[in-house]
């Protein structure tokens, strides 16, 4: 008898994945340096940025997990030829998974502090500085912005130990699907504010003359940070759903469609963002704050705005926090693979650590927020950040990468008998060449050379 095509699961995975990579850095972090770096051409250079670079990436690191069955810390090992070092690659990607919850618990905790602020109607009536007033008396006050942070991560424990996969899956479904609803809605909204034309045009049509002001190779360095950001790319986030499915479809495919929902998502919040920004006269380069100082005056535009506004953070929450459940699952299969844990004692053990981790980003905001640690007006989650988008994210995708195409690591063989093994988009034959001597290099390039533009001369 034929095996049917088991649907649910399929969606189911597509959907999670989807779930990991549609987080707070669609429609938090993609605004804000789409803000920073001028707008419309920072856009097209991101675009590129996640085809050429993220997708194939993707593909690979989705190989990995389904042919080793095994989290980042340990695919390595089990595909690696005897005798090499490649398994030294699954510090970094751990690192990088702990390194991203340190700050990504903070933000998730900035979106559900902001679903209670709309619900009691704290921003009805007031002018759009009193609105970013709102936003920095949260962060100049520690205690309430470390209850949110723990909030989210006892929440996110909780359900990763009880193990409670179904009902996650279910519940990210419908605030995924609630969530595009109330963007649109959004959209409209914005793009038909009076002043929206200005944002319009910020976000949509190209002046590379803006990126002259921060030098190609930041701005190149940027777009290239954020998409391996918003794909969740070189840590093995990914990778580990790829351990969880059957062989039943190419993962090229598979990677395109979420690579699609995902940009689709973040291109949609960047059209609720700028028009509105230049309708209320927000300053698009505002920085991490840009979202919950520029949302909350849409919304007072709004008839129901209160209403909206709420379930918008609501969703929003959810985005992140399927975001957050998914990296905590590998942060705690990395305790239970490496040294034999259960899973509740791995729970444990990590919710404690992310705990502690979680608070130098609350009070670098704060008390700790004399340290500046790129510069003037950095704050400790900026340092984070840096360390994981613009540094551990490439790098460790350039490991996938060197890992499936070099004839000393798994090798392209085994590779794309993997990625295509099953129906559906195959990895493209004349890709060889380019994923093998090309994209590799773009990369290094790119890091090295923002490198000497940031910290030379
Ligand atoms: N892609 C996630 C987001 O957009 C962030 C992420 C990065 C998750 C890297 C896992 C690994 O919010």
């Amino acid at each position: 008898m034929e095996k049917r095509e088991s649907f649910s699961s399929r969606l189911g995975f597509i959907l999670i994945s989807a779930g990991c990579a549609i987080g707070l850095g669609n429609v938090w972090r993609f605004p804000y340096i789409t803000g920073k770096y001028g707008g419309a051409a920072f856009v097209v250079i991101y675009l590129i940025s996640l085809v050429i670079l993220g997708l194939p990436i993707m593909v690979m690191e989705f190989s990995v997990g389904r042919a080793s069955r095994r989290s980042a810390a340990r695919s390595f090992h089990v595909l690696e030829p005897k005798n090499t070092k490649w398994h030294l690659l699954s510090y970094p990607a751990m690192a990088g998974n702990y390194l991203l919850m340190m700050f990504y618990t903070t933000v998730a905790g900035w979106m559900l502090a902001y679903i209670v602020k709309m619900l009691r109607g704290e921003f009805t009536g007031l002018t759009p500085d009193e609105v970013g007033g709102v936003f920095n008396e949260m962060l100049a006050q520690p205690g309430p912005m470390t209850f949110w942070m723990v909030v989210v991560v006892l929440v996110c424990f909780g359900i990763c130990g009880m193990g409670l996969q179904n009902g996650v899956e279910r519940i990210t479904k419908v605030m995924m699907v609630a969530l595009f609803f109330i963007l649109i809605l959004l959209c409209i909204r914005s793009v038909t504010l009076p002043g929206a034309g200005e944002g319009i045009r910020f976000y949509l049509v190209p002046d590379f003359g803006k990126i002259e002001e921060y030098g190609w190779f930041e701005v190149v360095y940027a777009a290239m940070g954020q998409s391996f950001f918003t794909l969740s790319l070189g840590i093995g986030a990914m990778a580990i759903f790829g351990s969880y499915i059957s062989r039943d479809h190419a993962l090229t495919g598979e990677s395109v469609r979420i690579c699609c929902l995902d940009t689709t998502v973040a291109l949609l919040s960047g059209l609720v963002i700028f028009p509105a920004c230049f309708a209320f006269n927000v300053n698009p380069g505002e920085g991490p704050g840009l979202v919950f100082v520029t949302l909350p005056n849409i919304f007072n535009q709004m008839a129901g705005g209160r209403i909206f506004g709420a379930l918008f953070f609501l969703f929003m929450s959810f985005a992140a926090l399927s975001t957050v459940i998914a990296v905590f699952e590998n942060i705690i299969s990395f305790g239970i693979d490496l040294f034999g844990w259960t899973r509740t004692k791995s729970t444990l053990v990590n919710l404690v650590l992310i705990l502690i981790l979680s608070l130098p980003c609350v009070f670098g905001f704060n008390v700790l927020s004399g340290f500046a640690p790129l510069g003037e007006g950095t704050t400790i989650q900026d340092l984070e950040d840096f360390i994981v988008s613009n540094n551990l994210l490439p790098l460790g995708s350039v490991g996938y990468l060197l890992f499936c195409t070099s004839r000393y690591g798994w090798g392209w063989k085994n590779f794309i008998q993997e990625a295509d093994a099953g129906k559906g988009l195959k990895f493209p034959k004349w890709a060889r060449w380019y994923v093998t001597y090309i994209l590799p290099l773009i990369v290094l390039f790119i890091l090295v050379m923002s490198y000497i533009q940031k910290f030379g001369a």
